[in-house]
């Protein structure tokens, strides 16, 4: 994929049992529970400008998957919130200010992440769920649109 290129979804469900195999150097991310499932080329992903380049809340950009994120990705809210179910180890290590903000979030878990500070730095498949609570904000209309 050349570097400007528009990366697509894929239509493709994601079937934790079956896995289809993946490309060397790709990436998968598979967004529950919607089940969306999209895949691009490690370091080849342009940057929207929303997280740190390459994080889960980029990638989410990239593919038109909403996911909140009212400080622009800046680490200073908890709207990104993510659980990461399977892939933790293709991810970056949580610094002190991820963990100081995700402190604070609702319904925090062991496996919580800020989408806009967890890059995938390797390829492979990473699995997140959003929150219900930040569907739920997704099916009252409030979802921005992309531009
Ligand atoms: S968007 Fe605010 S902390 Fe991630």
């Amino acid at each position: 994929m050349a570097e400007t290129e528009t990366p697509t979804m894929t239509e493709k469900k994601y079937d934790p049992q079956n896995p289809e195999p993946l490309a060397e150097n790709m990436v998968r991310v598979v967004f529950l529970p919607e089940n969306r499932v999209v895949e691009y080329e490690k370091d080849k992903l342009p940057y929207e400008h929303h997280g740190r380049p390459q994080s889960i809340l980029d990638v989410a950009e990239n593919f038109n998957v909403f996911l909140d994120h009212a400080c622009g990705g800046n680490c200073a809210c908890t709207t990104c919130h993510v659980v990461v179910k399977q892939g933790a180890e293709l991810l970056n290590e949580m610094d002190d200010d991820e963990a100081d903000r995700i402190e604070t979030a609702a319904d925090l878990q062991l496996a919580s992440r800020l989408g806009c500070q967890a890059v995938i730095e390797k390829p492979g498949t990473v699995v997140v769920e959003i929150p219900s609570w930040n569907r739920n904000y997704v099916s009252e209309g409030h979802a921005p649109k992309k531009e």
